[in-house]
């Protein structure tokens, strides 16, 4: 925040009751964290309430509240572990006012803040107070949890250090003793089919991505930040392979479903539809009708990364009918790498199933 705009809003909180201007500058000059000071922080639009004592919200966290909204369906469930002020939460409720939200943190502070914040937050280790009802039906889980490895929380800035909880910061060795933990208890509440997103930082993501394949997790992709940092790691559950179908290896030895019955497809078409809509109803508002966007396949197979250029009337079509996403392949894109980062903000998903040849001799809607 710029000084100018901290100088107002200490004096919007005095002139609010907060206390006199001069005690409230002196508690900012002695480094105390300006939202404990004011009560409250902006964050992706929301005024979340941050009560001393608890983390303050990093607008490098936005990111992650927005790609978490774009994953959770209307009427989904979200799981927000770790949630301090609850401000993934909050905003993942302000976004899916219908959704079901439910945050957890170990610091009895921070669930009070939560819940003044609307937030439904239990108390207790990572995902250890959920409710047993929820395993395996949770579209979203997000986490941000304490990652900064312990041998450099001396490196942080002398007012965090001094003022912010040391269990909100402090990772563990290398940072990643609670990251990891984190990604293996989401895999126990994921839907298949579900996201977990779990912030991160430095040298992490290929730990992670390591732990999140090992737990089963797949489509695992880092986000970066503007700076081309690693600041999130993004991964699927993946849908069972279904008894009494056909399956077989494809040639790198990852076990594909055949697509065959036709009413499984139908109800598959219908759940991507909505996912479709529901994730790019934004990313399309007011985009000209000849400009791409990308759609990024999330078939949950371990060797597909494809990516398609889609235009607004192509994406209109996909929504009437989600096989057109395998008509539509001749736009696909070759290096991903490279659109990963720099559209990353697009939220698509689409489930192909099979491989590419498969998916090619799936019924044409044009036909
Ligand atoms: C970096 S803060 C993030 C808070 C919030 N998600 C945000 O972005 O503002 C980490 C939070 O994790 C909580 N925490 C640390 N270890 C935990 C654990 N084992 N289980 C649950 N919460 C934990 C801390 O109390 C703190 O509120």
């Amino acid at each position: 925040m710029l000084p100018g705009a901290e100088a107002d809003a200490l004096l919007e909180a005095s002139s609010h009751g907060v206390g006199p201007i001069e005690e409230l500058l002196a508690r900012r000059l002695g480094g105390e964290p300006l939202a404990w000071i004011v009560g409250w922080v902006r964050f992706c639009d929301a005024r979340v309430r941050v009560d001393p004592g608890v983390f303050v919200p990093r607008p490098q966290t936005e990111a992650l509240a927005r790609r978490a909204v774009a994953l959770l369906p209307t009427d989904g469930i979200a799981v927000d572990l770790c949630a301090g002020s609850g401000a993934v939460a909050v905003v993942l409720a302000t976004a899916r006012p219908r959704a079901t939200v439910i945050a957890t943190d170990v610091d009895p502070a921070a669930v009070a803040c939560a819940r003044r914040n609307g937030v439904e937050a239990l108390m207790g280790d990572l995902d250890e107070p959920l409710p047993p009802a929820l395993r395996r039906s949770v579209d979203v889980v997000t986490a941000v949890v304490p990652y900064v490895p312990t041998e450099e929380l001396h490196l942080l800035p002398r007012d965090v250090l001094a003022y912010e909880p040391r269990r909100a910061l402090d990772g563990g060795p290398r940072g990643t003793v609670v990251l990891e933990r984190a990604a293996r208890a989401a895999t126990r509440w994921l839907r298949p089919g579900g996201s977990v997103l779990l912030e991160l930082g430095g040298e992490q993501a290929d730990e992670l991505s390591a732990t999140m394949a090992d737990a089963g997790l797949s489509a695992i992709r880092v986000h970066r930040d503007e700076e081309g940092r690693d600041r999130a790691i993004e991964a699927r559950r993946p849908d069972p392979p279904s008894e009494g179908r056909a399956s077989r290896a494809d040639g790198s030895g990852t076990r594909v479903r055949t697509v065959s019955d036709r009413e499984e497809r139908v109800a598959r078409n219908e759940a991507t539809s909505r996912e479709i809509n529901e994730g790019l109803e934004q990313a399309h508002e007011g985009a000209p009708s000849d400009r791409y966007l990308r759609m990024v396949c999330e078939c949950g197979l371990a060797t597909c990364d494809r990516m398609i250029a889609i235009t607004t009337p192509e994406y209109e079509r996909v929504r009437s009918d989600p096989r057109w996403f395998a008509v539509l392949r001749e736009h696909v894109v070759p290096d991903v790498e490279v659109m990963l980062e720099e559209y990353d903000r697009f939220v698509i998903v689409v489930k192909r199933e099979g491989t590419p040849a498969e998916v090619a001799e799936m019924e044409d809607p044009r036909s």
